[in-house]
């Protein structure tokens, strides 16, 4: 069941590829830059601390369904909390290589395409003043199981409640689906995964390509939590 979901993100991953081109001739971390064909790789800069990365008003900050205008801040804050969480992993390789090299160009590519899209499964969490904080996506296969896409709180930004307000906004969207994610195994996210009552399903994967490639140990470890109907977990009588 969760192959399901997981080729529904492969195939939205292999739709955004003409976007993917498009943002590697444009340099969106540098607002110098303009309309310009980006004749460099992205650098350090792309990844730097803005002034719109504050969270303000905790309090202030709302859950909505992004707009295209969201859009590559969405990829800057995925970006920016999967790197710190690959720094923080024992084996880190090129984690900083990976995520300007490989990551960037490809999720620059990917959020536009998805929020173009429309996708009701799409939330961000926003500033009073507007800014992207965090993004979650939730989708829903075919079969009706549910599937973690993503879920990314921008590391300023994190321990403050946002992410458990994305995943409410997940799960309230799932319904009483079956719900599956795949994280980085031993991660905090696993961690926040079982406090919302996700379990362990099967042994921990390899290492995704990309990742390797970089030198980046990060074992996958799929979780799912049960339906809310049966309340039973896959597996048990
Ligand atoms: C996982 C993540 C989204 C959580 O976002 P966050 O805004 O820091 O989370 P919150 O502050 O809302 O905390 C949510 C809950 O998890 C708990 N929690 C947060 N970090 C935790 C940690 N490191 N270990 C254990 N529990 C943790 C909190 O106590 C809270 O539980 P509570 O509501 O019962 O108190 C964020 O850490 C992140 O972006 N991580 C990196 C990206 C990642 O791994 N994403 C998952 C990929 S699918």
């Amino acid at each position: 069941m969760a192959l399901t979901a997981r080729t529904h993100r492969q195939l939205a991953e292999k739709e955004s590829a003409a976007l993917i081109q498009q943002a590697n001739d444009t340099h969106p971390g540098d607002t110098s830059a303009g309309d310009k064909p980006r004749a460099e790789p992205f650098t350090r800069s792309y990844l730097g601390a803005r002034p719109s990365d504050a969270v303000g008003d905790i309090t202030a900050v709302t859950i909505a369904q992004p707009t295209p205008a969201d859009a590559t801040s969405m990829a800057r804050v995925h970006i920016l909390s999967a790197l710190d969480l690959y720094l923080g992993l024992p084996t880190p390789g090129d984690a900083l290589g990976f995520a300007l090299a490989s990551m960037t160009p490809r999720k620059e590519g990917y959020w536009p395409a998805l929020v173009a899209q429309g996708d009701p499964g799409l939330f961000v969490a926003r500033s009073a003043e507007g800014n992207v904080l965090g993004l979650a996506h939730a989708v829903i296969a075919e079969d009706g199981t549910g599937e973690i896409g993503a879920l990314y709180v921008l590391p300023s930004a994190q321990s403050r409640g946002i992410g458990a307000r994305l995943m409410e906004a997940m799960l309230e969207y799932f319904g009483p689906s079956v719900v599956h994610v795949g994280t980085t195994a031993g991660s905090p996210a696993e961690a926040v995964y079982k406090r919302y009552g996700f379990k362990k399903f099967g042994p921990p994967t390899e290492t995704p390509p990309p990742l390797g490639e970089y030198g980046i140990e990060a074992p996958q470890q799929w979780l799912v939590r049960p339906s809310a109907e049966c309340g039973n977990l896959a597996g048990n009588p």
